[in-house]
């Protein structure tokens, strides 16, 4: 776990730690605090709905008397062509604490994470003036595409092995383990 102080009218310790399928009700809470509803209706959503994010990158910050603070998770995808890589989102941070730093800490223990596990590259749709400061750029995602309607120039990449999209195209899939409804759903 790590723990670091955000910079709030009053001094705040947050920590980031694990996410746990537990915790669902109370992320997605945040969630529609953080953005409404319209996190459900995107993209992204269809490559998430019925996986687990992978394995080792779902994370929570939490402050020290154990409020959620913010939310970050990845998911396994595969590029038209096959190449793994991992789709970013939600990131969301309780409205009260934004712009305190903890958008920023969940980003970069995510793609750290992501690297020592041995991802090859990051994707994501948000605001290139946010991601850019963490690498991300809309470079490498000009063949690819999101199966559903999007914004083009918000679809972005992040490559943590060089080269790792370099040629990548067709429309992203989900790879991702199935999570328990859809197991006993496809068993029944
Ligand atoms: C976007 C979000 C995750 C950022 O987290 P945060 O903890 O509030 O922000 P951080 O402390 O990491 O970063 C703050 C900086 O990012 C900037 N920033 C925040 N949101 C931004 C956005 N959507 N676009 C551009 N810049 C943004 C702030 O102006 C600030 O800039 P500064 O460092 O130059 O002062 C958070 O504000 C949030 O949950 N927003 C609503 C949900 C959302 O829109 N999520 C997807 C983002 S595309």
């Amino acid at each position: 776990m790590k723990a670091f102080e955000v910079n709030t009218q009053d001094p705040v310790v947050v920590a980031i730690a694990a996410d746990a399928d537990a915790q669902a009700g109370e992320r997605e809470a945040l969630l529609a605090r953080a953005m409404g509803l319209k996190w459900k209706r995107k993209s992204s959503q269809k490559l998430r709905r019925g996986r687990r994010p992978s394995e080792g990158l779902a994370f929570v910050a939490r402050t020290v008397d154990g409020a959620l603070a913010g939310t970050v998770r990845l998911w396994d995808v595969a590029t038209g062509d096959g190449r793994p890589a991992l789709l970013l989102g939600p990131l969301a941070v309780e409205p009260s604490l934004k712009n305190a730093g903890i958008g920023k800490a969940l980003m970069l223990h995510a793609v750290s994470e992501a690297m020592r596990l041995g991802h090859a590259a990051i994707l994501l749709v948000g605001d290139v003036p946010y991601y850019g400061r963490f690498g991300f750029s809309a470079e490498k995602t000009g063949a690819l595409s999101m199966p559903g309607p999007y914004e083009r120039h918000r679809f972005l990449a992040l490559e943590l092995v060089p080269g790792a999209l370099d040629g990548a195209h067709g429309t992203l899939k989900a790879t991702g383990r199935k999570s328990a409804s859809v197991r006993i759903a496809s068993a029944a």
